[in-house]
């Protein structure tokens, strides 16, 4: 679309304080993530990069444009041996940056990594049904919604939304 294709990195621990900010930004706008602002700790983002690396299966990627971290996602595997193959992604693409194709290079670089790692066979994410730019990208990747949890999020008195299960099989 005419954007700067932006740079993506592994995530480093020193990040956190910087993408903990970026997603309470986002949480403050209502209708995009589940958190409050509140509930995103500088140190939980601290652990996750740490904990994510290629050794337990896992991975923490940021995207840059001309040196300003403008996006971040992971994927993160479950924890059972059953349920070893199968990955959670989370994304977030920050404030200001939206609509230029972060988004976009982020899960497509996710997406390679899964493909290329064969302890990884499904990718799988939970969205608000509200959440239609969102729901367009899965969609247009192959993910397929698998069910959904109805009045699952209360956004207000008597006001809820459906969590729409989505996921991607990469496995042979
Ligand atoms: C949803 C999100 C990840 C999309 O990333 P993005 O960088 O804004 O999107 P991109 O520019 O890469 O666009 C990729 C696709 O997303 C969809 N999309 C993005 N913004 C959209 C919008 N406002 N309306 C409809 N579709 C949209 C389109 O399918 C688009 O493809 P196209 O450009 O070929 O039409 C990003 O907006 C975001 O992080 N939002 C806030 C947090 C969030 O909702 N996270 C997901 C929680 S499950």
């Amino acid at each position: 679309m005419g954007f700067d294709v932006p740079l993506i990195r592994e995530a480093r621990p020193e990040d956190a304080p910087l993408l903990a900010a970026a997603e309470r930004a986002i949480a403050s706008v209502p209708g995009k993530l589940a958190s409050m602002p509140d509930e995103i700790v500088d140190d939980d983002l601290r652990k996750k990069i740490v904990e994510l690396d290629d050794r337990c299966g896992g991975i923490y990627l940021v995207a840059e444009h001309a040196g300003t971290v403008v996006g971040h996602a992971f994927l993160e595997p479950l924890s059972l041996a059953a349920t070893s193959h199968v990955v959670r992604l989370m994304i977030a693409v920050h404030e200001g940056h939206q609509r230029q194709g972060v988004g976009r290079a982020l899960m497509n670089s996710l997406l390679r990594w899964a493909r290329s790692n064969p302890r990884v066979e499904k990718v799988e994410l939970q969205v608000r049904s509200s959440n239609e730019p969102a729901i367009a990208l899965y969609r247009s990747l192959g993910f397929v919604e698998e069910g959904r949890k109805t009045r699952r999020l209360k956004i207000g008195p008597n006001e809820y939304l459906d969590d729409v299960y989505m996921a991607l099989w990469v496995g042979p």
